[in-house]
C-alpha cells in the first residue's frame, strides 16, 4: 500500500480552446499528498492553462484529471489559486480580503476573521488589517493574496508565479516563508515560475513544460529545510545548470 497517496494524478491529459491548436498534450504528472512540485517553461507553453486545468477551472479535451482519486468536473473547493496577479479588490481592506473566499459564501464570524488574523501574522502583515491595496507595495499585496488562497484551509494551492513581480531578497523571504507555511499545513503544491532557482529551492520535483509537453521531470534530492546556504551549493547550482540547458535546447514557438 501506498504511504503517499496521489494528489492531484493528470493522465494523458491534452488541451484546445474552442477548435484551435492543441496547447497541451499527453501530460502524465502524479502529485502526492504533501509534496512541492513545480513548473517551468518559456513563455506561451501551456503552464496557466495546465494549473487552470488541474483547478477545475477549464476541463481536459482528452484525458483525466482526478483530485484524491475523484474525477474534476469544475473548480474544485479542496484548492486554493494563487494567481501572478495578486488580484486584490481595491475598495476592501485586506482583512477583508483575506476574508472574501468565505464571504462570498456566507456571513463571516468572529473565528473567521480570528483565523485571517493569525495568517496575516504568519504571512509577516498582521499590522497592516487595516489598509487597502493601494496602500501596499507589491510584496505586502503578494503575502496578502497568499493569506486569502490559505483562509479556507485548502489541502492543496495551485500558485502561477506569485513573485514575479518582486525584488531578489523580498522573493526569498517569501518563498522561505511559503516553505514554513505549507510544511506545517502539510499542503500540496504546484508551483509555477520562470525562475529556475526559484523552482529548484522550492521543489521536491521540477517539472519542465516544452510546447505543451512535460520534456523533464526530476527529483530534486536537496535536503529540507532548505536555507539560504544551499542555493550557493555545488549541487544547487548543477540541478539548475542540467535544467537550464534543457531548457534552452528549446526551439521557441
Ligand atoms: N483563452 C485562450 N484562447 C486561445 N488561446 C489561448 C487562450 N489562453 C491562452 N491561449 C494560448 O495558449 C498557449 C498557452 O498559454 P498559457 O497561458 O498556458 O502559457 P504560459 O506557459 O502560462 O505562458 P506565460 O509564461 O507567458 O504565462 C499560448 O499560446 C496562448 O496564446
Ligand atoms: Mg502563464
Amino acid at each position: 500500500m501506498s504511504i503517499n497517496r496521489d494528489f492531484f494524478t493528470i493522465d494523458q491529459v491534452g488541451y484546445s480552446f474552442s477548435g484551435g491548436d492543441k496547447i497541451l498534450s499527453g501530460i502524465d504528472w502524479h502529485i502526492p499528498s504533501g509534496s512541492f512540485h513545480c513548473l517551468v517553461g518559456r513563455s506561451g507553453c501551456g503552464k496557466t492553462t495546465l494549473l487552470k486545468l488541474a483547478a477545475g477551472l477549464l476541463l481536459p479535451s482528452e484525458g483525466q484529471i482526478h483530485i484524491e482519486a475523484a474525477p474534476v468536473a469544475g473548480p474544485s473547493q479542496k484548492i486554493g489559486f494563487v494567481f501572478q496577479n495578486p488580484a486584490l479588490l481595491d475598495w476592501l481592506s485586506v482583512m477583508d480580503n483575506v476574508l472574501l473566499p468565505i464571504s462570498l459564501h456566507r456571513k463571516v464570524n468572529e473565528t473567521d476573521r480570528q483565523s485571517a488574523h493569525e495568517l496575516l501574522h504568519l504571512v509577516g502583515i498582521a499590522d497592516l488589517a487595516d489598509r487597502f491595496p493601494a496602500q501596499l507595495s507589491g510584496g505586502q499585496q503578494s503575502r496578502t493574496a497568499l493569506a486569502r488562497a490559505l483562509i479556507t484551509s485548502p489541502p492543496a494551492l495551485l500558485m502561477d508565479e506569485p513573485f514575479a513581480a518582486l525584488d531578489a531578497i523580498t522573493r526569498e523571504e517569501l518563498q522561505d516563508d511559503l516553505l514554513d507555511l505549507v510544511a506545517s499545513r502539510d499542503t500540496t503544491v504546484l508551483f509555477v515560475t520562470h525562475d529556475i532557482a526559484e523552482a529548484v529551492y522550492l521543489g521536491d520535483r521540477v517539472a519542465m513544460m516544452d510546447k505543451g509537453r512535460i520534456s523533464l521531470n526530476i527529483e530534486i534530492d536537496i535536503q529540507r529545510p532548505r536555507s539560504a546556504a544551499c542555493r550557493y551549493g555545488k549541487q544547487f547550482s548543477d540541478i539548475c545548470q542540467t535544467i537550464r540547458s534543457a531548457m534552452s535546447r528549446q526551439v521557441v514557438k
